[in-house]
């Protein structure tokens, strides 16, 4: 099979399509006839040499990725059958014409999701949805502070956020990516090269709150607080949800 490939750490420019052996399933693997694989920050990391996949996974790029089941190891359970369609997160491979995958890791492909935008969905989305309700605990009307609001795991939280109800506040790096930001339905965005975002926050929220209310007054109050949500993907933090918008924080 087919798989992209690169000899050494650099630039895209040492990306190429090599012949490398086919993997087989084994015990409850299943193997993915792959349609359409996503490119993430980790991937370009990986590329570059700054972040090596872990022990034992593919040392072919692609971290999600959706497709067929061409494939089935001999100790799945039956939850899956040959030519259904799924998307995975993987620990590596997904550029490759094939990859085997632990049945328990497939998910199926949404209504009305193509098999492209499915496989963009289990790194950026899962990891937007993850931060902002298991750990964050968003609920309608809250604040959410989103950094990198540009990213792909930014720019899903936004939409994810507003499907909740919450209000996204982003920071991102330039005025183009603000405006991207808002349009995903970012309430307001400020570029943190250019300004105090805690202070530009404040004046947001003051604004809104004499507005129409409806938003956390925060005063002279610390901005962030409440329960911090931490991960690697870098988010921030849910406003208080405890607060009353009718009086001060
Ligand atoms: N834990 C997980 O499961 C998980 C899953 C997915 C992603 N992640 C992590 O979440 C982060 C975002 O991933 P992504 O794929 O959404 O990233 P992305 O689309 O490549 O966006 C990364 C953003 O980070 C900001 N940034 C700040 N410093 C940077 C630097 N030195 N180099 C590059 N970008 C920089 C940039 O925005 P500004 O210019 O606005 O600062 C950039 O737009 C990454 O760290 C990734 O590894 C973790």
């Amino acid at each position: 099979m087919l798989a992209v490939h690169f000899d050494k750490p650099g630039g895209p420019e040492n990306l190429y399509l090599k012949e490398v052996a086919k993997p087989s399933p084994v015990e409850s693997e299943v193997l993915l006839k792959v349609a359409a694989s996503a490119l993430n920050r980790a991937d370009l990391l990986q590329r570059q040499g700054q972040y090596p996949p872990p022990p034992g996974a593919s040392s072919i790029l692609g971290l999600e990725a959706s497709g067929h089941i061409a494939a089935l190891g001999p100790a799945c359970q039956g939850h899956w059958k040959i030519g259904d369609p799924v998307m995975v997160l993987l620990p590596g491979g997904g550029q490759a014409q094939y990859v085997t995958v632990p049945e328990g890791l497939l998910m199926p492909i949404p209504a009305g999701l193509t098999l492209s935008q499915a496989a963009a969905i289990p790194e950026a989305w899962l990891t937007a949805f993850q931060l902002l309700h298991l750990l964050g605990h968003v609920q309608a009307g809250d604040s959410v502070l989103i950094h990198a609001g540009s990213s792909g795991v930014g720019t899903a939280a936004i939409q994810l956020a507003r499907m909740a109800g919450a209000i996204p506040l982003v920071t991102a790096g330039s005025q183009h990516k603000l405006q991207m930001a808002e349009k995903l339905g970012a309430a307001a965005g400020f570029n943190y090269k250019e300004e105090d975002f805690s202070e530009a926050t404040l004046k947001f929220t003051k604004v809104q709150a004499n507005a129409g209310g409806g938003f956390h007054k925060t005063d002279s109050a610390p901005l962030l607080h409440g329960e911090p949500t931490t991960s690697s993907a870098g988010f921030g933090q849910s406003l208080p949800r405890d607060c009353d918008p009718r009086g001060p924080c």
